[in-house]
C-alpha cells in the first residue's frame, strides 16, 4: 500500500486515485486508455456520441488497453439507447452526473458495473448514496464545463459528512498533486480531473483550444448560463463554466436579451466552439503550463501527491 493507494483504487480496480473525468466529444480512446495504461480511470464522454460512435469507442479502448476504464452519461440528456449499450458492453465503470440514477444504478450493477456519480451538493450526495452509487464524486464550481455553486474545498468535507461508509472523490480545480494531496486531506479518496486532461496531446481540442488554456489564467473565467440558454439546453441547477471571450463578454451581463436572441447568437456561438474561441474549461487552466502526454501527466499528479502526503499519511488512512 502507497500513501496513495486508497480503497477507492481497490474497488475500481486501479493503482492511483487519479481518473480522467468523461468529457463528452473531449475524450478519445487514445487518452482513456492511456490514462488507465498509467494505472488511473478512463472514462469515455457519452454525450453527444451515437449508440453506434459510442459501441466503437468503447471497442477502440478495448484494443488499447486491459485495464478498467469507464463511460460517462449526463442523466438529464439521457440517450436510452446509448446507455443500453454501456450496459450491454459490460464495461467496469459508469459514471454518471445530473440527476438521480436508482434503476440505472440498479441494472448497472446487475451488469456487474461499479457507478461513479458526481454531484454538487451535500443533499444530492445523500440521495445518490442511497441509489446505490459505489463512489461518490464532489464537483466544486471552479470545474470546467456545467457545475453547480458550491466550492471544492467546502463542498468536499460536507459530502463526506453525509455519505458516511461511500467513497468520495474530489473535482473541480485539480491540476496537479498539490490539489490531489489537498482534497485527499479534506476526505476525499482520489480525484476526478478534466480541465488539466484537455491539455494532452490525446484530448479531442477544438481549433486552438488547447493554445487558448495554456494562455489563460484562473481569474479569466466564467460561469454563466450563457452556453445552455443560447443552446437551448435545459440543465437544472448548473452553470456551465468557461474561458472568457469576446463573445461571452459582449452578452454576459445581457442574459433577457441572449435568452431572447437565442436563434440568432446559436451559430456564432457553434462557431467559436468549433475555431477553439469559446472553450468550456475551468479556474485549474491557471495552473496548466505544458501539454503534457495523459499517461505522463497520470504518474506526474500521482508522484507529487505521494511525496506530499508521505510526509503526513498514517497507514491506516488517517493523518496526524
Ligand atoms: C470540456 C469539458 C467537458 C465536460 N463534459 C462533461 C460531461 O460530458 N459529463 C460530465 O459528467 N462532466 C463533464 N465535465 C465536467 C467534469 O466531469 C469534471 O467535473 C470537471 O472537469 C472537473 O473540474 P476541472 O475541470 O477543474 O478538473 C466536463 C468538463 C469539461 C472541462
Amino acid at each position: 500500500m502507497t500513501a496513495l493507494h486508497t480503497p477507492t483504487c481497490d474497488l475500481l480496480g486501479i493503482d492511483v486515485p487519479v481518473l480522467q473525468a468523461g468529457m463528452s466529444t473531449y475524450t478519445s480512446p487514445e487518452l482513456v486508455a492511456a490514462v488507465s495504461n498509467a494505472g488511473g480511470l478512463g472514462i469515455i464522454g457519452g454525450l453527444g456520441r451515437s449508440p453506434d460512435e459510442l459501441r466503437a469507442e468503447i471497442r477502440k479502448v478495448r484494443e488499447l488497453t486491459s485495464r478498467p476504464f469507464g463511460v460517462n452519461h449526463v442523466m438529464c440528456r439521457l440517450d436510452p439507447t446509448a446507455v443500453q449499450v454501456t450496459l450491454a458492453q459490460r464495461v467496469p465503470v459508469l459514471s454518471l452526473a445530473w440527476g438521480r440514477s436508482e434503476e440505472l444504478t440498479y441494472q448497472a450493477h446487475e451488469a456487474g458495473i461499479k457507478v461513479i456519480h458526481q454531484v454538487v451538493t451535500a443533499e444530492e450526495a445523500g440521495l445518490v448514496a442511497s441509489d446505490g452509487a459505489d463512489v461518490i464524486v464532489a464537483q466544486g464550481t471552479e470545474g470546467g464545463g456545467h457545475v453547480g455553486m458550491m466550492s471544492t474545498l467546502s463542498l468536499v468535507p460536507q459530502v463526506v459528512d453525509v455519505v458516511g461508509a461511500v467513497p468520495v472523490l474530489a473535482a473541480g480545480g485539480i491540476a496537479d498533486g498539490r490539489g490531489l494531496a489537498a482534497v485527499m486531506m479534506l476526505g476525499a479518496q482520489g480525484a476526478l480531473i478534466g480541465t488539466r486532461f484537455l491539455a494532452t496531446p490525446e484530448a479531442h481540442g477544438r481549433g486552438h483550444s488547447k493554445d487558448v488554456i495554456l494562455n489563460a489564467l484562473g481569474s479569466q473565467t466564467l460561469a454563466s448560463r450563457f452556453f445552455d440558454d443560447v443552446t437551448k439546453q435545459v440543465w437544472p441547477g448548473a452553470t456551465v463554466r468557461s474561458i472568457k471571450s469576446p463573445l461571452l463578454e459582449e452578452w454576459a451581463e445581457r442574459q433577457q436579451e441572449w435568452a431572447l436572441a437565442a436563434e440568432q447568437l446559436r451559430p456564432s456561438l457553434e462557431a467559436a466552439l468549433a475555431a477553439g474561441d469559446f472553450v468550456l474549461a475551468g479556474e485549474s487552466a491557471g495552473l496548466v503550463h505544458d501539454i503534457v502526454p495523459a499517461g505522463e501527466l497520470v504518474s506526474r499528479i500521482a508522484h507529487q501527491a505521494k511525496e506530499l502526503l508521505n510526509m503526513r499519511r498514517n497507514p491506516d488512512g488517517s493523518f496526524s
